[in-house]
């Protein structure tokens, strides 16, 4: 990647709601540059430029513009409630997500679970939740499926999403194809002396409810999610090419309370229609709505199952669920 580049991916750090690190309050010397904010490169570097078209949109209107491959260049940008229904509690709901369940453990503030400085104080709430989603106990559900299918019919340019619980891989969906954008449990690292840990010690020692150490310094070993203040893995960068030259944006399950990842909806043209599905409506699509928004609340797995109906997908939709539905059962025999 490209030096530049490199410099950049190091200004796009994570950070969420009213918690933004000092740095991105004030200007920052970074590789020899003041690093900018992110809306401000999405606006210089791709503008809202393209043809304003006025027109309000339905959803049968975007099964109509996907049946007629005037939309092929569809990207996503996925959220804690694609998986939902998979079993897999989401954050900031009310009552169910998991910032509520930690009302009852030795936490300062719910996002703390997801911070460096919390994380070497103490790392067990984190491991306590890593625990439950060691790979192979949830399996994807019906709205990854749909994501599959996308991608199956060469209409799925890239999946953004937030996730970690990797059930978009499980759901066939190529590497290729995704962007991690807040890492993966996939891998591991030595938060002291930087070496990769391999994943059997890693989740051997988390299922055991031991923290997991180095090898080789018995540092505390953590997976590679990104907490607040990390850097985003790289491949994020292909934002920058995929989200101008997208022709519809599909935004699921998501608060879009997190930063940079939240401001990419954004970063599409203003012609291009922008499908928002979740239980409310949230953030710029709720504050700064374009006329080709399509809002559609309610339950994701309904709003997505309406979605394939009017594409009349619905069989082939059977057919690929039971499929991978079969390989999966196959594989834990
Ligand atoms: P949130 O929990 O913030 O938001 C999930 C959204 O999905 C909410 O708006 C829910 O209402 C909605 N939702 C949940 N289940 C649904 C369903 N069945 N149907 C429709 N909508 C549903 O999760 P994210 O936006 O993914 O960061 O959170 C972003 C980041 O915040 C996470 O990646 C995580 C967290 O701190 C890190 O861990 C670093
Ligand atoms: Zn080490």
């Amino acid at each position: 990647m490209a030096l530049w580049a490199r410099r950049a991916v190091r200004a796009l750090r994570l950070w969420g709601p009213g918690r933004e690190p000092a740095w991105a309050c004030r200007p920052r010397i970074a590789g020899g540059r003041t690093p900018i904010s992110f809306s401000a490169v999405v606006s210089s570097a791709f503008g809202n430029g393209g043809d304003r078209k006025k027109e309000k949109l339905f959803l049968q209107d975007i099964a109509e513009l996907i049946r007629a491959r005037a939309c092929q260049r569809v990207v996503v940008m996925a959220g804690a409630g694609i998986s939902t229904a998979s079993g897999i509690p989401d954050f900031r709901s009310p009552g169910s997500g998991f910032y509520s369940a930690l009302q009852h453990w030795d936490v300062p503030y719910p996002e703390a679970v997801f911070e460096l400085s919390f994380f070497f104080d103490n790392p067990r709430p984190f491991f306590s939740w890593a625990k439950n989603l060691r790979p192979g106990n949830f399996r994807p559900n019906a709205i990854h499926y749909f994501l599959r299918l996308l991608h199956d019919k060469g209409l799925l340019l890239r999946l953004y999403t937030q996730n970690i619980d990797g059930l978009e891989r499980a759901s066939g969906i190529p590497g290729s194809k995704l962007v991690e954008a807040h890492g993966s449990f996939a891998s591991a690292t030595c938060t002291v002396c930087g070496k990769p840990s391999p994943g059997e010690g890693f989740w051997a020692a988390v299922m055991e409810d031991r923290v997991p150490r180095c090898a080789a310094c018995t540092g505390v070993v953590k997976p590679d999610v990104v907490f607040f203040g990390e850097a985003l893995p790289e491949r994020f960068f292909l934002h920058m090419v995929d989200f101008p030259t997208a022709d519809l944006l599909l935004i699921l399950g998501t608060s879009l309370k997190v930063e940079p990842f939240a401001s990419l909806c954004e970063a599409v043209r203003s012609s291009v229609p922008r499908v928002l599905m979740n239980r409310e409506a949230v953030e710029s699509c709720a504050w700064r709505p374009r006329s080709r928004d399509v809002v559609q609340l309610g339950d994701l797995v309904d709003s997505v199952e309406r979605l394939v109906a009017l594409l009349g997908w619905t069989e082939e939709m059977k057919d690929l669920v039971q499929r991978e539905a079969a390989k999966l059962s196959g594989q834990d025999r």
